[in-house]
């Protein structure tokens, strides 16, 4: 289920020009079954009217302080409502109005009487983010506690350059999810690989494969949020590297090999999604191969590359080995099979040749196999499918921590 099924969501609005992207955000949590309720400053209410919020969080808008007439005391109903408070954008202004208890309009009101966890997202023009009074204003709040949403970097509104823009309404939504995520990894470190590697022909060719490096990311990305301090080993992606991860680009399946080598004894468990080459060219050729002096066809010769996942599980101690089988075909005997010969504890299987399943989309159909059963999950997306595999990596690690 998602993660923000449910969740009550407190959308605090402040007058700063990144305001359009926070109607994007509340489009984004209500779609995903999230409860949002705004509230607007004076300031706000200048860039986009309330009747725009209102449609958008299908919810009333929330602005005065005195007037409001649904709520005995609206600045404290209201966070007692919430599970999380948002601002997004968080002006200079409410920034400082934050940092020094100054309650003058209704989000400022509830930003102190806030019950819930707060969450700032400050956005402005990059001297008004560098100048010492607000970076002092925000260090005051992150001391206190206050989530603080780093700004990111780039062109502004004003036409200036440097910090300052807010992120996305992606990235918020995803800062949510993170926000509601277990944190049954803290202390944990966990190998996650991802994405293709290449075996080089000669400068300029090699072989490789259609991996997208998408599963590995969601599953990086997802074990950060549980708090898990997450490595992620991966070859050439088609999608960005999660934040708060340590990224150790690779190209050759014998670097993955070698960055996991030395890696795996500190781990607690290793999540296997990278796919491989299981083969690269006997001879490496220093110059770029010519057409010239061949007779219409050649042949290139291979050799095996390193078992990655066998050669670790034969080393595996009590870490929680987890690999992957993409298959086109018979995946469940391929599947037990790898299973056993490489010492995993479960394998994730999946037909890559089924609609909605394998490497480029979002989505995929797995099977998970342990010793001892199967379990068929349904069409879902890369995100969930992560949270199903670190489901039972947490349960084998409180199973082994049980057991000691
Ligand atoms: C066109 C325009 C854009 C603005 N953009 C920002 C902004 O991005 N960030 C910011 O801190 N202030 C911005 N301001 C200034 C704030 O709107 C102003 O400080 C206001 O008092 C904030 O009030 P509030 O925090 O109560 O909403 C902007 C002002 C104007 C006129």
């Amino acid at each position: 289920m998602n993660r923000l099924q449910g969740k009550k969501i407190l959308v605090g609005v402040s007058g700063g020009i990144a305001i359009y992207k926070t109607l994007t955000l509340l489009s984004l949590l209500n779609k995903q079954g999230a409860q949002t309720r705004v509230v607007m400053t004076e300031g706000a209410c200048q860039f986009v009217t309330p009747l725009t919020f209102q449609t958008m969080s299908k919810n009333k808008v929330y602005k005065d302080l005195f007037s409001e007439e649904d709520h005995f005391i609206p600045h404290i109903d209201l966070t007692r409502w919430a599970d999380v408070f948002l601002i997004a954008p968080a002006t200079a202004n409410i920034l400082a109005k934050m940092a020094r208890g100054i309650s003058d309009d209704l989000l400022s009101s509830t930003a102190l009487a806030a019950h819930c966890p707060v969450l700032v997202s400050p956005a402005m023009n990059v001297v008004m983010y560098r100048n010492p009074a607000t970076q002092e204003n925000i260090q005051i709040l992150r001391d206190r506690g206050i989530g603080i949403i780093e700004p990111d970097s780039g062109l502004l509104a004003c036409d200036e350059k440097g910090e300052g823009r807010m992120p996305e309404a992606e990235d918020l939504a995803r800062v949510l999810e993170d926000f509601f995520a277990p944190k049954d990894l803290v202390g944990t470190k966990i190998l996650v690989t991802g994405g293709p590697t290449r075996e080089m022909i000669d400068p300029v060719r090699f072989i490789s494969n259609r991996s997208s490096g998408k599963q590995g990311i969601a599953i990086a990305r997802e074990a950060a949020r549980r708090g898990g301090e997450v490595t992620f080993v991966h070859g050439p992606l088609q999608a960005p590297v999660p934040k708060g991860v340590e990224d150790v680009p690779v190209t050759s399946t014998e670097d993955l090999y070698l960055a996991l080598k030395d890696r795996f004894d500190g781990a607690q468990a290793l999540i296997m999604a990278a796919a491989p080459a299981d083969m690269t060219p006997v001879h490496y050729l220093d110059q770029k191969m010519k057409k010239e002096g061949k007779s219409g066809s050649f042949s290139l010769e291979f050799k095996e590359t390193t078992d990655v996942l066998k050669t670790l599980g034969g080393q595996k101690k009590d870490q929680v080995l987890v690999g992957f089988a993409a298959e086109t075909q018979s995946v469940e005997d391929y599947a037990k099979k790898k299973l056993k010969e490489k010492n995993l504890d479960f394998i994730v299987a999946n037909d890559v040749s089924a609609q909605g399943a394998g490497f480029a989309g979002d989505t995929n159909i797995v099977t998970i196999f342990t010793k001892k059963d199967r379990e068929d999950l349904p069409l879902q997306s890369k995100e969930e499918v992560a949270r199903e595999i670190l489901d039972r990596v947490v349960g084998l690690l409180q199973e082994r921590e049980a057991g000691k």
